[in-house]
């Protein structure tokens, strides 16, 4: 393949991926938006494999990279369950930043191009710069998938000084950037560029560390953005534009999400990367303390009950969580759906901005039932809606219906909006037991006085108010 007909190729392939942003940002158009995203891939592995700088001797090795990488991809796409996507993403950020690592390495210990000059510098800046971000991708990826798996507890760990071993590591970097640009040869510049691997992969360690249970989903987002910086600065020190541009795509949308995330919890961003953010003192429940539970009882519903509710109401309120998407009940809740339609109940869905695991989990799982994305709310659109609501009706949800986040300013999760479920007439939690949700914190929602709890695994009881309703 000619320059010029990959050159082509390249911005057909940056063109169809930003028409693939724009179509993901709408659940009706996500599906084109996926489609251009992957004929862009195509477009771009192709022009670059067969494209001027990949030599004959050169295509057996990607392939068999090529092979290996898909093999790999495309047994992770079919065993990985929906709720272990987060996941997922956090182990394949981490790759991304391990690749801008080793390409930094064999970029500076390669001599077949030699540089002089401003050249040199400004391509041992791209390598320095590309190596830092890729550690500090890499590390904090991989504690980011030990705290969504629950390998590592959510707790933040605040080492005393945070800020100040913060600043002493940046100041360290600096130091040993100016040592790595001055050596004179490569076996002298290795160790500042070692040295400041290793502090790359402890800042890492310790950014996602420090970071409470409740505030992962800014985590996630923002280790997404570092993932598309560490793509960019590999297309600096690799002279490829499509890698610089998709990269800074990547990058800039995850830095646009890691803010409407963090405005959706009402958190300062800063606050949260700096760490500490979401800690508190633990939880009642994570302290297993009994004596500082809510007080009261819980009144539990049956699902004969809880039909009976329903088929009573003018208007209802759905609001799905993390539980819906492990009990895979999003099929049966839409069946409910359109028998209560069809009886002439308004019903509609209320999505948290970060509930379940992921950004848009629910959407993705109400779209996958087919539920019409017309009666599908945000937040911010139902909930001065709920005091003129019958009945709520919360699928496996926890924290974000939690309204300790308004009425207790010691909470860890103080502060970040929530559905106002408690303000309709009735609301039902459906859940199997009186645990906590992510963040590890009570929720007093279920010792309202309106509010009913419906005990056991959401797929089998909305089985049960199906018949129920049926009948
Ligand atoms: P959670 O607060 O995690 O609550 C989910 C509830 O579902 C649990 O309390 C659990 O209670 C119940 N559950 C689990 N399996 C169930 C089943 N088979 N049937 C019925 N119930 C079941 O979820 P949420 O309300 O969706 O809030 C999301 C939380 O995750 C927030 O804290 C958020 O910050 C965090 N988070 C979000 C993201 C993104 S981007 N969305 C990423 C990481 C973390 P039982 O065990 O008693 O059943």
């Amino acid at each position: 393949m000619s320059a010029n007909l990959a050159t082509g190729a390249y911005i057909g392939a940056i063109i169809l991926f930003i028409l693939s942003l724009g179509g993901l940002s709408n659940p009706e158009t996500a599906r084109r938006g996926n489609l251009f995203g992957m004929i862009g891939m195509a477009l771009a592995v192709l022009a670059t494999v067969f494209g001027p700088r990949v030599t004959a001797a050169g295509i057996p090795w990607i392939v068999a990279a090529l092979v290996a990488g898909g093999a790999v991809g495309l047994y992770a796409a079919r065993v990985v369950k929906m709720t272990q996507m987060p996941e997922l993403v956090a182990l394949m950020h981490s790759l991304v930043g391990l690749a801008a690592c080793l390409v930094g390495f064999a970029s500076y210990i390669d001599t077949s191009h030699p540089l002089a000059g401003a050249e040199k510098t400004i391509h041992e800046l791209e390598i320095y710069v590309g190596i830092l971000i890729g550690a500090v991708t890499f590390s904090g990826s991989l504690i980011a998938f030990g705290k969504l798996n629950g390998k590592i507890g959510g707790k933040p760990l605040l080492l005393p000084g945070r800020h100040w071993l913060n600043l002493a590591g940046l100041l360290a970097v600096i130091w040993f950037g100016r040592a790595f640009v001055m050596a004179p040869e490569i076996a002298s510049g290795m160790t500042p560029l070692l040295v400041m691997t290793v502090i790359a992969l402890l800042f890492g360690i310790h950014m996602v560390m420090a970071i409470g249970g409740a505030d992962m989903p800014v985590v996630v987002s923002m280790l997404n953005s570092y993932s598309g910086w560490a793509a960019a600065a590999t297309g600096f020190m690799l002279s490829n534009d499509l890698l610089i541009v998709v990269g800074a795509l990547v990058g800039s949308s995850g830095a646009i999400l890691s803010y409407i995330m963090c405005r959706a919890m009402n958190r300062n961003f800063i606050s949260v990367i700096a760490g500490g953010f979401g800690g508190g003192a633990p939880a009642p429940a994570a302290r297993g303390d009994a004596a500082a539970q809510p007080a009261g009882e819980v009144s539990p519903i049956s699902a004969l009950e809880t039909a009976e509710l329903l088929k009573d109401a003018k208007s209802v309120v759905i609001v799905p969580g993390y539980g819906m998407a492990v009990a895979q009940a999003q099929h049966t809740v839409y069946e409910i759906t359109k028998l209560l339609r069809e009886k002439g109940v308004n019903i509609r869905f209320g999505i948290h901005p970060v509930a379940g695991r992921m950004p848009g989990h629910m959407n993705v799982l109400l779209a996958e039932a087919r539920v019409p994305y017309d009666i599908v709310m945000e937040m911010d659109e139902l909930n001065d809606d709920f005091p003129a609501t019958d009945v709520a009706m919360v699928i496996g949800a926890n924290d974000i219906v939690n309204p300790a986040a308004q009425d207790d300013p010691g909470s860890p999760i103080a502060g970040m909006p929530v559905l106002e479920v408690w303000k309709a007439k009735t609301s039902i939690v459906m859940k199997r037991s009186m645990a906590s949700g992510y963040a590890g914190v009570d929720n007093p929602l279920f010792y309202k006085e309106n509010n009913r709890m419906l005990f056991g695994d959401a797929k089998k009881m909305l089985d049960e108010v199906l018949g129920a309703l049926k009948a």
